[in-house]
Order: structure tokens, then C-alpha cells, then sequence
């Protein structure tokens, strides 16, 4: 058990199925949830206006949250803004970023799909990932904006639709080589939050994502700072926002489904600089 103050970021609401792994492992940790739902969705975003808003965010939230660990639990931002933040914060930062490695491990086809937004797919981080975990196999890229605000929607009380989603998984098909694919990384972290529809989708496709290998980390890296028992109070999980929603109730239900308290507003959030 820790005491520990642990927080999580994402542009929208994926990154609660990074929360959910990790509160499967640590079902104690004190967590607090960020998501700047203001600038929401950051997939189409430029890497240097994801960056610099990331940082800004989030060096705003920690004024107000004394956080011991950052998990940035956004693979669009992880991509582009990880060296960035560790040169300004003084805690430690996990990063999520697409499974390549475990998928080029895993193939037996010699094909896999990274299945991720535009700015992700785009990313030299993303690129390297590839060159250097899976260069005798071949990676074919679907990069969707739609099935993250499709989800995100989902979440605050819109009808999901599946067609609309077999759609896009259909866009593997349409590349050369697609018939091969015998495995598809969920290269953002909203996907996961869907995982039982996309198994039902394509049942001929290993679904992998690297929630269960983050939850490892963050543990490991906490119980690296032992915590004495006397210090634990009881488990408090916070979720902030960079803007009042319109669909608080739906939001909340979704929230405590996932161990989190109501909405909360992030102090100073009207300050920020506004992105396009
Ligand atoms: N959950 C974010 C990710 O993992 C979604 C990014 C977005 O806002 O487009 O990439």
C-alpha cells in the first residue's frame, strides 16, 4: 500500500483503460485523472502544438496537484512531448506508446496493424519504434481521429455505431498486404474502452495494447519509494477538466464506473493559452 500521489493525463477519456490496469494491480494508489478536454482531440494536432500544450496543462495541474508520478497516458502526446516534460518536471514520467515490440514478438504472419491516430502514425517517435522493434516485419497504419472522438462521444451518452467503426477497421483491408495481418496494436488509449467490439469485429486479429505493461511499470517504479503503512489514508481518485461539460451525469456515471469521484473543473483552466 502506498501513499503515493499518482497522476494520469490524456486529452480525453482514454486513458481511464490505462487507470483501470493500474488499479487492478495497485487497487490503493491515490490517483488523480487530467484531461484536457478543452483542447480535445489532439490526434490532428501539429507535434508542437500538442507539446507545448501538453506542458502547459500540465505544469497547471500540478499547482494544484501534488503529484509524486506522471503516467501521460496518451499516446498522441507520449509521441511527441515526453523529453520535453522530463526536462521540466522534477518527478517521473511514463510514457504510453504503441506495442510494436510486444505485436512484432507475437506475429506469426510477418504482418501486424498499428491502429493509432493521424498525429501518432505520423510521429518520428513512432517511426523509430518500428525501425528498431519491427524491422523484418511488416506494419501496416490506420490512422483515425474518427474512432477516438467515436468513443469519446460514446462516453458522454451517444449511440456508439458499429458500423461506423467496422468501417474503419475495414481500412486495413484496402492496404497491400492487409490480408496478412494476424495482429492490430491499439496505438491510443481510448481503443481499449472498446476492446470487447473490435474482438467481436475481427475475431481473426490479436487485439494488444500496453495498458497491462504500463500498470507493471508504475508499480514497480512506486514500490521503488516505499511508502511506511502508518502514512496510507483512505484511496481518494480525483478527475479534472480543462472545461465544463455539457453531459456531467453521463460523465459521472462513467467516472465512478472506472473508481473515479465526480467532475472537477482544473483550477485556473480559463488562463490557459487557447488552441485552434
Ligand atoms: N487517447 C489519446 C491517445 O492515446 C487520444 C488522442 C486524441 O485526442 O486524439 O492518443
Amino acid at each position: 500500500m502506498s501513499n503515493k500521489q499518482l497522476l494520469v493525463f490524456d486529452s480525453g477519456l482514454g486513458g481511464l483503460s490505462i487507470c483501470r490496469e493500474i488499479i487492478a494491480v495497485s487497487p490503493t494508489l491515490q490517483m488523480h485523472y487530467l484531461s484536457d478536454n478543452a483542447a480535445f482531440p489532439y490526434g490532428g494536432k501539429t507535434q508542437q502544438a500538442v507539446t507545448a500544450r501538453a506542458l502547459e496543462v500540465i505544469e497547471a495541474a500540478l499547482e494544484t496537484i501534488q503529484a509524486d508520478m506522471l503516467v501521460v497516458a496518451c499516446n498522441t502526446a507520449s509521441t511527441a512531448v515526453l523529453p520535453t516534460l522530463r526536462e521540466h518536471l522534477n518527478i517521473p514520467v511514463v510514457g504510453v506508446v504503441p506495442a510494436i515490440k510486444t505485436a512484432a514478438a507475437l506475429t506469426r504472419s510477418g504482418t501486424i496493424g498499428l491502429l493509432a491516430t493521424p498525429g501518432t502514425v505520423a510521429r518520428e517517435y513512432t517511426k523509430t519504434l518500428i525501425t528498431q522493434h519491427a524491422a523484418n516485419t511488416q506494419v501496416i497504419s490506420v490512422g483515425s481521429s474518427a474512432l477516438v472522438e467515436l468513443i469519446e462521444a460514446h462516453i458522454h451518452g451517444n449511440h456508439l455505431d458499429i458500423n461506423a467503426v467496422a468501417q474503419i477497421l475495414r481500412e486495413f483491408d484496402g492496404q497491400p498486404g492487409g490480408e496478412k495481418i494476424d495482429s492490430v496494436v491499439l496505438g491510443c488509449t481510448h481503443f481499449p474502452l472498446i476492446r470487447d467490439l473490435l474482438i467481436e469485429l475481427r475475431q481473426d486479429w490479436q487485439w494488444i495494447d500496453s495498458g497491462a505493461a504500463i500498470a507493471a511499470r508504475v508499480c514497480s517504479l512506486l514500490n521503488s519509494q516505499p511508502t511506511p503503512l502508518n502514512e496510507v489514508c483512505h484511496v481518494s481518485r480525483q478527475a479534472w477538466f480543462t472545461q465544463n461539460t455539457s453531459t456531467t451525469e453521463k460523465l459521472t456515471h462513467y467516472l465512478l464506473q472506472h473508481g473515479f469521484d465526480a467532475p472537477q473543473l482544473l483550477p485556473r483552466s480559463s488562463q490557459l493559452t487557447s488552441v485552434d
